[in-house]
């Protein structure tokens, strides 16, 4: 085999094209602007109006940017709006970032703050890779991310929908990967631990819960975006192809302990 000291080209997205729900803000952000560098051409999903500055800075890496205004919780009108999108822009990469948390006591924890965490966080999920997966699986080949959590493996505290809708997520990156590997697509995830982003705001607000949490980590602090691209930049390119229904764990050894 021959040797060479160059970048290995088995990590570059060049010619691929990457749908990234909730891409304005924190870890889908980071992962756009790091597909962006490895070459790939971007679709871009948020609720609201803000992908441009992301979608700027994208562009001036060289990427083609199409930015997309969809709120995901929306039940009705999402499997409308989803197939659409993707008769729209062929993907070969699908990144299920969009989230969000609510806390709570479970013991009086509201109906609504059940739903919409599982809306977005798993039935949205699904029906993105179900869409991408189905025209994935007609071209041969594609990669589908969902950005899970540890508490796809733990419970945590107060976050009863957040923990269901995180565990949802990793079983059914298993399921698809089962049904999908053998014909060109994975599916995998990735779990971060504690990442200073909006989600964790009033975690981080709180001194004692933060200096708890850090203490915690072997790593000794918490992730900020970027830590988690790079883990995403590696299960989108070819250099993951044999890897399924993983959930890699990006978490500075919080599980280990
Ligand atoms: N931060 C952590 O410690 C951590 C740890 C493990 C896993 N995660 C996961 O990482 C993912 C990204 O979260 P983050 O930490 O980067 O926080 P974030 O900055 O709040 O990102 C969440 C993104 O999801 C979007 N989103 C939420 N509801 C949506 C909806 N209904 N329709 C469309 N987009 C929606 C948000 O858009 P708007 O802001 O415009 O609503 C936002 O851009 C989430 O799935 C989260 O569960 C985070």
């Amino acid at each position: 085999m021959r040797q060479t000291r160059e970048p290995s080209a088995a990590f570059a997205l060049h010619g691929r094209r990457a749908l990234v729900t909730g891409a304005a803000t924190g870890i889908g952000r980071a992962i756009a602007l790091a597909y962006a560098s490895a070459g790939a051409d971007l679709v871009l999903l948020s609720d609201q109006d803000n992908l441009d500055d992301v979608a700027g800075l994208a562009q001036a890496l060289g990427a083609k940017v199409a930015c997309v205004r969809f709120d995901l919780a929306d039940a009705a009108g999402r499997p409308g709006f989803v197939e659409a999108l993707l008769d729209h822009h062929d993907v070969d990469i699908l990144v299920n970032n969009a989230g969000l948390i609510r806390r709570g006591p479970s013991e009086t924890f509201a109906d609504d703050d059940w739903y919409d965490v599982i809306e977005v966080n798993t039935h949205a999920a699904f029906q993105l890779a179900r869409a991408a997966g189905r025209r994935m699986l007609g071209r041969g080949g594609g990669k589908i991310i969902n950005v899970a959590s540890v508490l796809s493996f733990q419970g945590g505290m107060f976050v009863p929908s957040y923990a269901a809708s995180k565990h949802a997520l990793a079983g059914l990156t298993r399921a698809l990967a089962n049904e999908w590997a053998g014909r060109g697509v994975n599916v995998n995830a990735i779990a971060p631990g504690y990442v200073e982003t909006a989600v964790t705001e009033d975690l981080r607000d709180d001194q004692r819960r933060r200096a708890e949490i850090t203490a915690r980590i072997p790593a000794g602090r918490w992730a900020t975006p970027q830590d988690i691209a790079g883990p995403a930049v590696f299960l989108a390119s070819a250099a993951a192809d044999y890897i399924h229904g993983h959930i890699l764990v990006v978490d500075g050894g919080w599980l280990c302990r």
